[in-house]
């Protein structure tokens, strides 16, 4: 009997993704997601694709009795954490439930794991926690920053307790992925990013516009000190963070204590350039205004993606064009998302 993969978080938007590719690697895979921020849609269309189910527990990572029953009826031998609450703007205005999902249900995932003897973990980390730095790209080896908000301070205290935990107990292999800005589908159009009401990141966003449920981009602030004033990111094809998974979990099979990967390409992209490269894959045009800077937000933001390469021989493979024709593909199959 093949041991298995829990993928907590996984019929979420990066989650289903990995849990996907996972299946077409041959892994046995469990899913554990409370659906507040997804649909078992996601896991329906995956079993489509690639003709098996993953195992799908409907449940809570805060919930303790639920998770030793998983350990004990199941052979885990590793864990990928994708659960989690992600809304910036949500986290401001209720930091309790961020904190208590995020902080509380990491703690009581790893003392499960503890008791069942589990102890590879893959962890989703963002750039978020770099703060704002002058130096561009970043690097892992970069002291983290002062995140924001309560949803990247939450991944940052996520962080600190992995380090300090892996001190005490060495037995534990885990990896910090810090992804940059995830974007794109899968290239069937099966599945992707179904945001809950009007999105709040720049992709979603675009791509409700050109299918015509929204009508005009806010970009926020032109006054950036980046060649077009615009934001600058490292957006990635979400089935290359889905492909870094897989490397890093082979990758802490051999590699004991706390490793940080970042996910990202190398290259940033300004706001405008990213409605440019839609308009052109979808034929459609993106009407925007410039308005003030949002709070919070950043000038520029690009990984170093050589440390990734080096360790894990992963590097990211898709392209812009492809992020966004693929954006497009699943927008056009799926306008309501999952909810059709
Ligand atoms: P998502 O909201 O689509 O997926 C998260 C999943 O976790 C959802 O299916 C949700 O229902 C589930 N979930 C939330 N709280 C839970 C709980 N207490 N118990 C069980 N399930 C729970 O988000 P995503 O974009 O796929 O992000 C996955 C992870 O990556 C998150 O931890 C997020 O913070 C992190 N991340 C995302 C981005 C991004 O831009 N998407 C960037 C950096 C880091
Ligand atoms: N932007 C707009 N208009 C919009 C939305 C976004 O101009 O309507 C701009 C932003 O100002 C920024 C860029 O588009 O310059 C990207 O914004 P997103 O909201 O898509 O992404 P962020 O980089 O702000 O945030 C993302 C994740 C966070 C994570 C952060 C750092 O959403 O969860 O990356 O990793 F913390």
């Amino acid at each position: 009997m093949k041991k298995k993969i829990l993928v907590t978080g996984g019929a979420g938007y990066i989650g289903s993704h990995t849990t996907l590719a996972l299946l077409e690697a041959g892994y046995n895979v469990v899913v554990l997601d409370n659906l507040c921020n997804s649909s078992v849609k996601s896991l329906q269309r995956i079993s489509t694709l690639c003709k098996i189910a993953p195992e799908f527990i409907q449940g809570d990572i805060r919930d303790r009795t639920l998770l030793d029953r998983i350990f004990t009826s199941h052979d885990i031998s590793a864990v990928l954490h994708f659960a989690g609450l992600k809304s910036v703007g949500e986290s401001v205005t209720t930091p309790l439930n961020y904190y208590e999902n995020n902080v509380s249900g990491s703690i009581n995932l790893l003392q499960a794991m503890k008791q069942a003897g589990v102890f590879d973990l893959v962890f989703s980390s963002s750039a978020t926690v770099y703060g704002e730095s002058k130096v561009m790209p970043i690097r892992e080896d970069f002291p983290t920053g002062q995140p924001t908000n309560p949803y990247g301070r939450s991944k940052l205290i996520i962080e600190q307790i992995l380090q300090d935990m892996a001190k005490s107990e060495p037995q534990w292999c885990i990896a910090l992925l810090r992804y940059f800005n995830p974007i794109g589908a899968h290239p069937s159009g099966m599945i992707g990013e179904d945001p809950n009401g009007l999105p709040n990141n720049l992709m979603p966003y675009i791509s409700q516009i050109a299918i015509g449920k929204l009508k005009k981009l806010s970009v926020f602030g032109r006054d950036y000190p980046t060649p077009d004033g615009t934001g600058v990111r490292d957006y990635i094809h979400v089935q290359d963070v889905a492909e870094g998974h897989l490397c890093a979990l082979n990758a802490i099979r051999e590699r004991n204590g706390v490793n940080i990967w970042n996910l990202g390409t190398g290259v940033g992209y300004s706001v405008l350039e990213i409605i440019k490269a839609f308009e052109l894959a979808s034929g459609r045009t993106v009407p925007f205004q410039v308005i003030q800077r949002r709070s919070g937000d950043i000038a520029e933001c690009w990984a170093a993606p050589e440390k990734a390469a080096k360790e894990l021989g992963w590097t990211a493979k898709r392209s812009l064009p492809e992020m966004m024709s693929d954006t497009w593909r699943w927008q056009q199959k799926s306008p309501n998302g999952y909810r059709d």
